[in-house]
């Protein structure tokens, strides 16, 4: 694995940003997963200016987001499929159809899964996929204990991420319970890995996927054995290596 490490929050959404415009740039039709939390924000602002200022277009790009809270439709404020288009797909040119995420409010949400790991199939594989991680070393919605070998599948919410992503809504009881994401087999299949890393609160995190056992009791350990993986962590959350 690659870690590079810049000074801050900016200097890494910079860093990701001009990256994810290279590799744009270079593929003729480029597949990119996509991330959703406060850390990706900061790089989603970065490619919306780099689109006003006509250093990239987004019209060959086809997009699958992680994850999906289970029972959030698309124009809850909470919902992933809002964030995404709040905070990118609405300011660039990327086309409504290739822009995809789990469907949260499915009539079912087990076949919309398959659904949606046969879409990434057919469409050949995720070229690039961007990564946060969750306190409890969770990537995409895969809490500790998901088997490494899990495709898109349903999951339960672990009581700490709930409580970590109350601040967004009015309360952690109003946190849905459930989420649909990409499992831990499909993101490891991404030919390339950029996890982002910000902050103090999350050098614990850090520290654990690059040194602990590979372990399912913290699904971020099996990136080390990725063979494409650039992690880019700010000061704060680099400071304990
Ligand atoms: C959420 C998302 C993850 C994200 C993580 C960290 O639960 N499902 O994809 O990486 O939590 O979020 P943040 O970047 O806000 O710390």
């Amino acid at each position: 694995m690659n870690i590079i490490t810049v000074t801050d929050y900016q200097a890494m959404s910079d860093w990701a940003c001009q990256h994810l415009i290279k590799r744009i740039n270079e593929l003729e039709q480029p597949v990119l997963g996509l991330a959703t939390g406060s850390t990706p924000e900061g790089m989603y602002s970065s490619l919306i200016n780099a689109y006003q200022n006509k250093q990239i277009s987004f019209e060959n790009v086809i997009s699958f987001n992680l994850d999906e809270y289970v029972g959030l439709p698309s124009d809850d404020h909470n919902s992933y499929n809002y964030f995404m288009h709040d905070k990118l797909f609405n300011h660039i040119d990327i086309k409504g159809k290739n822009a995809h995420l789990p469907n949260g409010i499915a009539s079912s949400p087990d076949q919309e899964c398959q659904d949606y790991e046969k879409l990434i199939t057919q469409t050949n594989g995720i070229d690039l996929q961007i990564l946060g991680i969750g306190l409890n070393g969770h990537i995409g919605f895969n809490e500790p204990g998901t088997p490494f070998s899990s495709r898109t599948h349903v999951v339960e919410l672990d009581d700490l991420t709930r409580e970590a992503n109350a601040r967004f809504f009015a309360s952690k009881d109003d946190v849905p319970t459930h989420a649909i994401t990409m499992g831990i087999a499909t993101i490891m299949e991404s030919k390339e890995i950029i996890l982002l890393i910000s902050g103090e609160n999350k050098a614990e995190a850090l520290k654990q996927l690059i040194e602990s056992d590979v372990t399912e009791d913290f699904p971020a350990s099996i990136l080390q054995k990725h063979p494409n993986l650039t992690i880019v962590a700010d000061e704060a959350a680099a400071h304990s290596l």
